[in-house]
């Protein structure tokens, strides 16, 4: 049967590339989980089964042998769960065989997290298998030690929502702290389909920055602003001031080349349909919009991201983090 543990995706409200270079974010976790099934196995070796994206192998003695879907392709998804479990193994001083099995609500590589919620899943089952005591701090640096091998300088922000969950900010120095969010935000969330890699929206960042040091300061004075504006905005439900505030945060991103042509016809056609404020979420490049609106204009935003060729969805925020389904 074996243990299961889920953790969530995530969102980014607010925050995003300027949280790696140390400004705050704002992070509300969804009802979208990814979930970890793990067992033992007599052969000493890690089995991972990802069972979304039809990939399949194993690792024995840190080598990968591919065994279903595209060798390249698993090896590199299923490396940062080989770290993560060999941490939690290092913390319990017998080398057992592991299988694990992923299954997930979140999609790929759209700046929801997935991955982050797949190691944090996958690092609390493993922990409750071997009855190694693991509290949700050990889980988050886990999860944070893998997402480096996902993309090369991570703020931290995916681990730290997919483990704690609720709404958050963070900060790379201070840590996260929860936020008060008192009523529901009413989003809807528009796919574009484009598959994309955080690491080269990051390093794409990166190269703008060292470039251009002197225009991009003001920008990131520019998202920190809005970050301390949201809060209070959040605080009070003030819809119409986050939608302003999502709106320039998505210019200040659209200046750093991190929008796309795919994110900017979802991010039009939500604000022609009465979106209160539209913007991407996560590392851009493609991935996934978010859209906030009136209850009332939901359908019509909804209707229109999924005309200009998107997949919406609504996502309800949730407070739960990591958590073990069954032992
Ligand atoms: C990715 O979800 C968020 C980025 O800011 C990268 C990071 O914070 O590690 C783009």
């Amino acid at each position: 049967m074996g243990v299961v543990a889920s953790a969530p995706a995530k969102i980014i409200l607010f925050g995003e590339h300027f949280v790696v270079y140390g400004e705050p974010a704002i992070v509300l976790a969804i009802d979208k989980r990814a979930y970890a099934t793990v067992d033992f196995n007599e052969d000493k070796c890690l089995h991972v089964k990802s069972v979304n994206l039809n990939l399949k192998g194993y690792f024995k003695d840190g080598i990968f042998k591919a065994e279903q879907g595209d060798a390249k392709e698993a090896r590199s998804r299923f490396e940062p769960v080989r770290l993560a479990v060999g941490k939690v193994l290092a913390k319990n001083a017998d080398n057992v065989g592991l299988n694990v099995e992923i299954n997930s609500t979140v999609p790929v590589a759209a700046g929801l997290g997935s991955s982050a919620a797949v190691v944090a899943a996958v690092t609390a089952a493993v922990g409750a298998l071997l009855k190694v005591t693991m509290s949700k701090e050990d889980v988050f640096s886990i999860a944070l030690e893998a997402e480096k091998t996902v993309h090369g300088t991570p703020s931290g922000v995916d681990p730290a929502i997919a483990t704690f969950g609720g709404s958050i900010l963070f900060q790379t120095d201070t840590g996260f702290k929860p936020l008060e969010v008192k009523s529901e935000i009413p989003l809807v969330i528009g796919d574009t389909g484009v598959e994309r890699f955080t690491r080269i929206q990051v390093e794409k960042v990166r190269g703008i920055t060292d470039n251009y040091p002197q225009i991009i300061e003001p920008l990131r004075k520019a998202a920190r602003e809005i970050v301390l504006r949201a809060i209070d905005a959040l605080r009070e439900s003030d819809l119409n001031t986050l939608g302003d505030l999502m709106n320039i945060n998505q210019a200040l991103l659209y200046g750093l080349g991190v929008s796309d042509e795919s994110l900017e016809w979802l991010i039009n056609a939500a604000r022609k349909a009465g979106a209160l404020g539209a913007k991407l979420t996560g590392a851009g490049g493609g991935g996934c919009m978010i859209a906030l609106a009136k209850d009332d204009k939901l359908p019509a935003v909804q209707e229109a991201i999924m005309r200009a060729g998107g997949r919406p969805f609504i996502a309800r925020k949730t407070d739960e983090g990591v958590k073990i389904e069954r032992t």
